[in-house]
């Protein structure tokens, strides 16, 4: 059986425009999404803003109906079936509230055990153990309000494994956490992994995807456009180099005229402060260089380097040189 199942999933959004006008928009914001999910796979789910990634996780977790389509937890239907997939799951979303900063970090795992109806006996052994687990062994008696944002994070992930979850749900986890914290934060989802939980990680770094997914699922304007482990998907840019250039305030015009070269086959461009980084893929590779070089003429260019394409490059060729 798979951990999750998900058949022509769409779901639309009505909003209201216009003040005098009054006319309603539709918004398709999943828009005919099928996978599975194998039990004990950490499966990535990667796109940009708005794709849809949120959307999806809240039909998964039973938070909003679908519009078309259906989708299974653990067997379970998410619509007919909710009370049954919401006892095998936990989910977290991307800086979320729901912790008590007043309380300490036990007090409030103890508070969410109750709550959801955990044996008292069980939660006695389990709260150290998940405080353990999560790396915050001997900090359960402080309180959350003193917690760094990466302790914080990382309650979340103890309190939903209270009632011990098959399967997680985590929306953007380490949004807003530091690099240290957000490494932690995925030493936690690696020893989930070791557990053989299934998870559904969204996320919008990819290294990250890479790094922990068995098997990603980029998604874009509500659908699935590619669906391949990391490495699948670097296939689809092994072709290619990547030329970066560094320059400093290069002008619209001058991006559009790299990008018309017959060599490119997707540009994307990177703000760094003062500087830009240009990111050209083609299969050229460093015999590009010289003709990037002269169409930048008159421009300030700073370092250039050719390179072996990453995942984000496969991703920029995916979603379009826009993302
Ligand atoms: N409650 C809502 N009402 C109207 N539109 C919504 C609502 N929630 C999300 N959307 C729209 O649906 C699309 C997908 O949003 P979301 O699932 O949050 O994307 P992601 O998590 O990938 O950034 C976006 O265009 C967003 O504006
Ligand atoms: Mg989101």
């Amino acid at each position: 059986m798979n951990a999750i199942e998900i058949n022509h999933l769409r779901r639309i959004f009505r909003a209201q425009i216009g003040v005098f006008n009054r006319s309603i928009k539709e918004v398709f914001a999943v828009d005919d999404i099928s996978f599975e999910v194998q039990q004990g796979e950490l499966f990535g789910l990667l796109g940009p803003n708005g794709a849809g990634k949120t959307t999806t996780v809240k039909m998964l977790t039973t938070l909003l109906i679908p519009s078309l389509g259906s989708a299974r937890v653990g067997g379970f239907d998410v619509v007919k079936q909710a009370n049954e997939v919401r006892k095998r799951i936990g989910f977290i979303f991307g800086g979320e509230r729901g912790l008590y900063w007043r309380l300490s970090g036990d007090d409030n795992l103890r508070y969410f055990a109750s709550l959801y109806g955990v044996d008292p006996e069980v939660s006695k052994k389990r709260i150290p153990y998940l405080m353990e687990m999560v790396g915050l062994k001997g900090r359960g008696n402080e309180r959350v309000g003193g917690y760094s944002r990466g302790m914080k994070q990382r309650l979340h992930v103890a309190r939903t494994l209270l009632h011990d979850p098959d399967i997680l749900f985590l929306d953007e986890p380490t949004i807003g956490l530091d690099p240290v914290g957000a490494r932690e934060f995925r030493n936690v989802i690696l020893d989930l992994q070791s557990q053989k939980k299934t998870i559904l990680l969204t996320t919008h770094y990819m290294f990250e995807a890479d790094a922990l997914s068995d098997r990603i699922a980029i998604i874009n304007k509500g659908s699935v456009i590619a669906l391949d482990t990391p490495s699948g998907l670097k296939k689809h840019v092994s072709d290619l180099s990547v030329v970066e250039v560094e320059t400093f305030g290069a002008s619209e015009i001058v991006i559009e005229k790299l990008r018309a070269l017959p060599f490119v086959d997707a540009l994307s461009v990177e703000d760094r402060d003062q500087k830009q980084m240009i990111l050209i893929q083609t299969e050229r590779g460093a015999e590009a260089v010289p003709d990037v070089i002269s169409a930048l003429e008159g421009q300030r260019v700073g370092r250039v380097i050719v390179r072996e394409p990453t995942l984000e490059d496969a991703y920029v060729r995916l979603v379009g040189g826009g993302a």
